[in-house]
C-alpha cells in the first residue's frame, strides 16, 4: 500500500498542494541558492570569465553538500545559466570576458534535501549605464508587483497582469516565450507562470502551491530567438534584457519568498531591500 498524503494533493491543472511542513524545505534550498547568488556579486567585475563564475558556483553547491539541478538537466552541463546584456535567458558559462558596462543574470537552482531553491538575478561589471540601470530597476520592481499579488484568492492570471503593466507602462517589453514554473520536489512542474495575462484568468493560487516567478524584460521588442547550441536565448532585435527570479511559496494570506537574500544583495545597486 502507497501512502502518499504526506505529498499534499493536486488541482485539477495538476498543481501540487504542498502541507505547512514542506514549507522549512524549501526555504532551506532558496537559503542556499541566495547565499550562493550573494557571493557571486564579488566575482564580477571587468576581464571576468563567465565560465570562471560558473566554477564558482559549481564549488560552493558542493562544499554546502548540495546538489545542482542544472548540471545534466537535459544535457546542460553548468551549475548556473549566466546571461549577458542581449542574452535573454539560459547563457551558458564560457571564455569570454566581461567588459565595463556589461550587465548578466546568474541564474542558480539547488537540491537540498530533495527541495528545489531556484533564483536568479542581475549583476554589472563595471560601471552601469543610465539605460541599463533602468531596466534592471523596472525589472526588479515587476518580479515583486507580481509577488505582491501573490495571494489567495488571486490568480495566475494576476501575477501576469501585475507584471505586464508595470512593464509596459515603462514603455519595455514582457518576454512572451520563456515562463516561471511550479517547482518543489521537482525542478519544473504545473503551472507554466506567465509574467503577462489578463486579471482573474487561469488558475486559483492556493496556500501551499510552490513557484517561481521570473520575467524576463527587453528594452526593446518582446521576440527572442534560440543561437544554435540549442539553449542561449537572446533578443531577436539585439536590445539589452534583464530578469530576476525567486522562488515562493503561497500561505494563508500572501506568500513566503524562499529565495531572499540574507546580505540584502538582490538588488545589483544593494539599495532597493
Ligand atoms: N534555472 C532556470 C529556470 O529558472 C532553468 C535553467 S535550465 C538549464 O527555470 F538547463 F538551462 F540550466
Ligand atoms: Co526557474
Ligand atoms: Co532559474
Amino acid at each position: 500500500m502507497v501512502n502518499n498524503s504526506a505529498d499534499g494533493r493536486l488541482t485539477r491543472e495538476g498543481i501540487r498542494i504542498h502541507n505547512p511542513s514542506d514549507f522549512a524545505g524549501m526555504n532551506k534550498a532558496g537559503d542556499l541558492a541566495a547565499r550562493i547568488l550573494d557571493d557571486v556579486a564579488d566575482q564580477v567585475f571587468v576581464g571576468q570569465t563567465t565560465a570562471t563564475i560558473d566554477d564558482f558556483i559549481r564549488a560552493r553547491v558542493e562544499e554546502a553538500g548540495a546538489t545542482s539541478a542544472t548540471i545534466g538537466y537535459k544535457g546542460y552541463q553548468h551549475a548556473s545559466c549566466i546571461s549577458v546584456n542581449h542574452v535573454v535567458c539560459h547563457g551558458i558559462p564560457g571564455d569570454k570576458k566581461l567588459k565595463d558596462g556589461d550587465i548578466l543574470n546568474v541564474d542558480v537552482t539547488v537540491v537540498v534535501d530533495g527541495w528545489f531553491g531556484d533564483t536568479s538575478r542581475m549583476y554589472v561589471a563595471g560601471k552601469l549605464s543610465r539605460k541599463a540601470e533602468r531596466l534592471i530597476q523596472v525589472t526588479h520592481d515587476a518580479l515583486f508587483k507580481g509577488i505582491e499579488a501573490a495571494r489567495p484568492g488571486n490568480t495566475f492570471g494576476d501575477i501576469g497582469h501585475a507584471i505586464q503593466t508595470y512593464v509596459e507602462a515603462n514603455r519595455m517589453s514582457v518576454v512572451r516565450d520563456f515562463c516561471g514554473h511550479g517547482l518543489g520536489r521537482v525542478f519544473h512542474a504545473p503551472p507554466n507562470v506567465l509574467h503577462y495575462g489578463r486579471p482573474g484568468t487561469g488558475p486559483q493560487l492556493e496556500e501551499g502551491m510552490f513557484f517561481t516567478i521570473e520575467p524576463m524584460v527587453n528594452l526593446g521588442r518582446a521576440e527572442t530567438k534560440v543561437l544554435a547550441d540549442d539553449w542561449t536565448a537572446v533578443t531577436r532585435d539585439k536590445s539589452l534584457s534583464a530578469q530576476f527570479e525567486h522562488s515562493i511559496g503561497i500561505t494563508s494570506d500572501g506568500c513566503d519568498i524562499f529565495t531572499l537574500s540574507p546580505a540584502g544583495r538582490f538588488h545589483p545597486t544593494y539599495h532597493s531591500e
